[in-house]
C-alpha cells in the first residue's frame, strides 16, 4: 500500500480558532479525519505530523524518503522563509503536493512567494480545508 505523509506547519493546531474569517472553521481535528476517511477509500495509507518548529518539519521530511511515496504539505509561515523546508523536499525527491486553505496570492504581499512551490510537483491554494482533499486526491491520481 502506498504511504502518504501529511505535515501541518506551525499554527495549524489552532485551526477552526485562528482567524476564521482566513482560515475557516474547520479544525486540524476534522481535516485529519477526512484526510484518513478519503485515504482508506482510495486505498492508500496516511501519517499525519504537525509541528511549529522548522527544524522538526525538515527532519521529517529527510526521514521520509525510505518510508512513505509522497508527501502532502503546508506549510503554513514558512512556505514563504524557509530555505531548509524547501531544500528538504528538493532533496527528498518524493512527489510533493504544497496545499494552502487561503489563497496566498490574494493576501499580503509577503505571501505571495512560496519558496516551495518550484521544488513541488504543484501547489493547491485557496480552497479552505478542501484544498488538503483536492491535494490527497492530485497525489493518489500520482501514485
Ligand atoms: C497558510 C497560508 C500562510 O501564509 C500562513 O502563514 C498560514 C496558513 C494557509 O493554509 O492558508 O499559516 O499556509
Amino acid at each position: 500500500m502506498k504511504k502518504i505523509l501529511v505535515i501541518h506547519g506551525p499554527n495549524l493546531n489552532l485551526l477552526g480558532e485562528r482567524e476564521p474569517e482566513v482560515y475557516g472553521r474547520v479544525s486540524m481535528k476534522t481535516i485529519d479525519a477526512a484526510l484518513k476517511k478519503m485515504a482508506k477509500a482510495n486505498g492508500v495509507a496516511v501519517e499525519i505530523f504537525q509541528s511549529n518548529h522548522e527544524g522538526e518539519i525538515v527532519s521529517k521530511i529527510g526521514e521520509a524518503k525510505r518510508k512513505f511515496d509522497a508527501i502532502l504539505i503546508n506549510p503554513a509561515a514558512y512556505t514563504h522563509t524557509s530555505v531548509a523546508i524547501r531544500d528538504a523536499v528538493a532533496a527528498v525527491k518524493l512527489p510533493t503536493v504544497e496545499v494552502h486553505l487561503s489563497n496566498i496570492y490574494a493576501r499580503e504581499a509577503f505571501r505571495h512567494e512560496s519558496l516551495v512551490a518550484p521544488v513541488a510537483t504543484g501547489q493547491i491554494s485557496g480552497f479552505g480545508a478542501a484544498s488538503y482533499e483536492l491535494g490527497l486526491l492530485a497525489l493518489v491520481k500520482l501514485l
